[in-house]
């Protein structure tokens, strides 16, 4: 062969450089475009949720996609005036991020996008204990249906970021971690996700059930004393909630609704025909027997005064199938409501009790957090309670 390169050579060059040379094969040797743009997508509608106001985001906000929930433990000798520091910080940061900024020596400025991201901050009572003052949150009494694991429990501050962009999400946390690493450790992360950006209607859980039915909805009477406290601030309880999906699957519809006390098509209460009818708890059958079981999980969840309601924004989680196929997958139940001993409290006890839905689920880790009120621009989450 002349030239000392063979023929299986000069082929295998073609082949590393991309098969460039069918690329100028083209009439007249012209190049083909190596790179196409795809078709223009339908921009995204509102992208952008505010930051700055009387309560914090992420509460009242119609609940995003996709949800990181984050605990940190405040490290030893962090002070009030330490925590002061970190909240300054940590409340610039989501200012920015949140309204497509990039957060203040942003290593990643590209990533910082809005696609509707929230960051709402909680304190734990270790919190307060750190900075010396009285906490406005307990820990939940235990309740005998608990298996609680401490890796999914307790905490001192909280991060709910929430987004309908995972990346984006990925991308505030490293942000907001890297700034309080000096002063907390991370005690659990727990990711979940709701249904896809843009569909409509109440969203299902790994259930199948709708889930979010009976919930209080923004501007009807007693929402506003049901949330916030009167300096704009709320509660958070996190539950982390395991669904015992094989032996869900292993019973039939009519238990199914009989547990929850609505139908799992339509969402309707088993006594009315559409999602939004009001439950006839006292409505019987043939044979004398309430339509609506009385220890089905709506019958002992419903609370009749709007101001004691709590306002659930759950995520689903699956963290894929256990070695043995098994799924490992169930809700972060999240309920903010002005005073958790008052409003959460009543409800879980009677649930923890009697809810038929018992069987299928299992509660294994718990949290409880008091969400500060909003702040101004220029100011920080947290200044009324830490601030000189
Ligand atoms: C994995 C755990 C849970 C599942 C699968 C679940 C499922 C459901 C379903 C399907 C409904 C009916 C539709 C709706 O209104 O959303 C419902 C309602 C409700 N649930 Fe749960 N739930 C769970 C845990 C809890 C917990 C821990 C609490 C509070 C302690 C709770 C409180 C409520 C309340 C207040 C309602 C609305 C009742 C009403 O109509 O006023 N749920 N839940």
């Amino acid at each position: 062969m002349s030239g000392g390169i063979s023929r299986r050579g000069a082929l295998s060059r073609a082949v590393l450089l991309g098969g460039a040379a069918g690329l100028t094969a083209g009439a007249g040797g012209t190049a083909l475009a190596l790179y196409r743009k795809p078709p223009a997508e339908t921009p995204a509608p509102v992208t952008v949720e505010p930051f700055h106001g009387p309560h914090q985001a992420g509460v009242a906000t119609p609940p995003q996609a996709h949800a990181l929930l984050l605990a940190l433990d405040l490290r030893e000798g962090v002070d009030r005036d330490a925590l002061a520091r970190m909240m300054r910080l940590l409340s610039d940061d989501a200012a920015r991020l949140t309204q497509a900024r990039p957060a203040l020596a942003d290593t990643e400025p590209e990533l910082a996008t809005a696609a509707r991201l929230t960051v709402t901050f909680g304190f734990g009572p270790g919190l307060y204990r750190a900075a010396r003052l009285d906490a406005p949150v307990a820990p939940l009494p235990a309740f005998a249906i608990d298996r609680l694991e401490a890796r999914w429990s307790g905490g001192d501050l909280l991060l709910q970021l929430c987004a309908d962009d995972a990346l984006l999400l990925a991308h505030a946390q490293r942000m907001l971690v890297k700034d309080a690493r000096a002063f907390a450790t991370v005690r659990w992360t727990q990711r979940g996700f709701r249904r896809a950006p843009g569909t409509s209607g109440t969203q299902r859980n790994v259930l199948g059930q709708l889930d979010g039915t009976g919930n209080p909805v923004p501007g009807a009477p007693g929402f506003d004393t049901a949330l916030w406290r009167p300096d704009g601030g709320t509660t958070l309880v996190v539950r982390r909630i395991r669904a015992e999906l094989d032996a869900w699957d292993a019973v039939d519809r009519p238990v199914k609704e009989m547990a929850v006390g609505r139908r799992l098509d339509t969402g309707a209460p088993l006594t009315g025909t559409n999602e939004f009818d009001t439950p006839d708890f006292d409505k019987r059958d043939g044979l004398g027997l309430p339509v609506i079981h009385p220890d089905s999980h709506v019958r002992l969840a419903t609370i009749g005064d709007p101001a004691r309601k709590i306002l659930r924004r759950p995520y689903n989680y699956d963290d894929g199938p256990r070695p043995d196929g098994s799924p490992d997958t169930g809700l972060i139940f999240a309920s903010y409501q002005a005073d958790v001993e008052r409003q959460f409290t009543p409800i879980q006890k009677a649930l923890a009790e009697r809810d038929l839905l018992n069987k299928w689920i299992t509660p294994i880790g718990s949290a409880v957090f008091a969400v500060p009120p909003g702040c101004e621009p220029g100011g920080w989450i947290g200044r009324g309670l830490l601030g000189q």
